[in-house]
């Protein structure tokens, strides 16, 4: 039993795995089921400025032990990454509950909104905007791939999209962060464990290419009087592959030719490079690498190029006190680098924070292979509601 079957039908995505993105219907049903799940145990609910839902153990207050995740998924992300953090906080209340702890310290369960970035292209959009990290206006004006805002979706959702952005008194609330997610490689298995602390997160961020050509015939088209920026796309591709050596990582998850047809030369391509290494300095060397390359090969083609940052964030190295502390409570368990980002790393730039990873047999993770065994899930609540009970006693 891991807790997740509650919403295994929520947000299922036909071409496998799940879809569940912030602001939608699919994201308002997993609300409401962790809303009710909340209720149920006698939490307090909230909403804050920027959607993020809490909830308190005891009365609200500043300086509060503070453990949570996401629900929403990348397009066809697995059912873990994100509702794992949530259900397992869940557990842990009742846990404690059970062996009745009170905390001393307000202890709350916090979901954050569209982590993953997978409808507006931002990731982490709630902690961020929470902290400061992005800007309120710049985040209103971001769109889906329907042309629809942000602030236009928020508004569906019931929200005041004006009141969107930093919100010091959501901060203020959080003494010490903890976030449990399942671990995104192999890290745990190849160690034979089922829990594991995190010691920091690779430098990493988005940016997109846009390659304009000229439309045209494919038919009627000559070879050598062709614009078209597929080409020059493709050789990014290749150049992305290319330029992340030596740990640093370039993906290139996400090409939208337009128009978009079989027998049309398209007439622009945006691509999205995920770029990720130890550090500013590797990121932005590989990112300028890329860049260069993409150049290159656009004016090769007769395209023109625009590239725009859609987020960074440098490395992020978690509490050394705060891990040494936990790991003391948990019993020596592996501390482990990720390439993946989290809130967590949002909300370590402002507060103590720390992040418990359970094991995930297949290693594979944003895609419907993502695993953990029940077994492994139930130990990592029981680890997350031990390092609750240290913090808020
Ligand atoms: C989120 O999981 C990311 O690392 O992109
Ligand atoms: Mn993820
Ligand atoms: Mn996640
Ligand atoms: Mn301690």
């Amino acid at each position: 039993m891991t807790g997740l079957d509650d919403i295994a039908g929520v947000g299922v995505d036909r071409r496998g795995g799940f879809s569940r993105h912030g602001f939608t219907r699919v994201d308002a049903e997993l609300r409401e089921w962790f809303e009710g799940e909340a209720r149920r145990r006698g939490l307090g609910v909230e909403a804050d400025r920027n959607g993020n839902i809490w909830a308190w153990w005891g009365e609200p207050g500043d300086g509060a032990v503070v453990t949570g995740s996401h629900l929403d998924s990348v397009p066809g992300g697995g059912a873990f990454d994100g509702p794992l953090g949530v259900v397992a906080a869940l557990q842990a209340v009742d846990l404690l509950r059970d062996k009745g702890f009170m905390p001393r310290t307000p202890l709350a369960l916090v979901v954050f909104v569209e982590e993953e970035g997978g409808r507006f292209g931002s990731a982490c959009l709630g902690s961020r905007l929470m902290t400061g990290a992005i800007d309120a206006d710049r985040a209103r004006a971001l769109t889906d791939p329907d042309g629809t805002t942000l602030a236009d979706a928020v508004r569906s959702a019931g929200l005041d999209p004006a009141r969107l952005g930093r919100d010091d008194a959501a901060l203020r609330r959080i003494g010490v962060f903890v976030e449990l997610h399942v671990e995104q490689g192999r890290g745990l298995v190849d160690l034979g464990a089922p829990v594991g602390l995190a010691s920091s997160i690779l430098a990493h961020g988005r940016w997109r290419f846009r390659f304009t050509g000229e439309g045209n015939h494919a038919g009627a088209t000559l070879m050598g009087d062709r614009r078209d920026p597929v080409v020059a796309a493709a050789a990014t591709v290749l150049a992305a592959r290319r330029a992340a050596t030596g740990g640093a990582r370039a993906t290139v998850g996400r090409i939208l030719p337009t128009p978009g047809g079989t027998n049309v030369i398209a007439s622009s391509v945006d691509l999205w490079l995920d770029a990720r290494a130890d550090g500013t300095p590797r990121t932005r060397e590989v990112v300028a690498d890329v860049t260069a390359a993409a150049q290159a090969a656009a004016a090769d083609e007769g395209c023109s190029l625009q590239v725009t940052e859609e987020s960074y964030g440098d490395t992020v190295v978690f509490d050394r006190v705060l891990a040494d502390d936990l790991n003391a409570t948990l019993g020596d368990v592996p501390v482990l680098a990720t390439g993946a980002g989290h809130d967590a790393g949002v909300l370590a730039a402002h507060r103590p924070t720390a992040m418990l990873f359970v094991r995930n047999p297949t290693g594979v993770s944003h895609a419907p292979e993502e695993h953990a065994e029940p077994a492994d899930c139930a130990e990592g609540a029981a680890a997350l509601a031990r390092v609750l009970e240290h913090l808020a006693r």
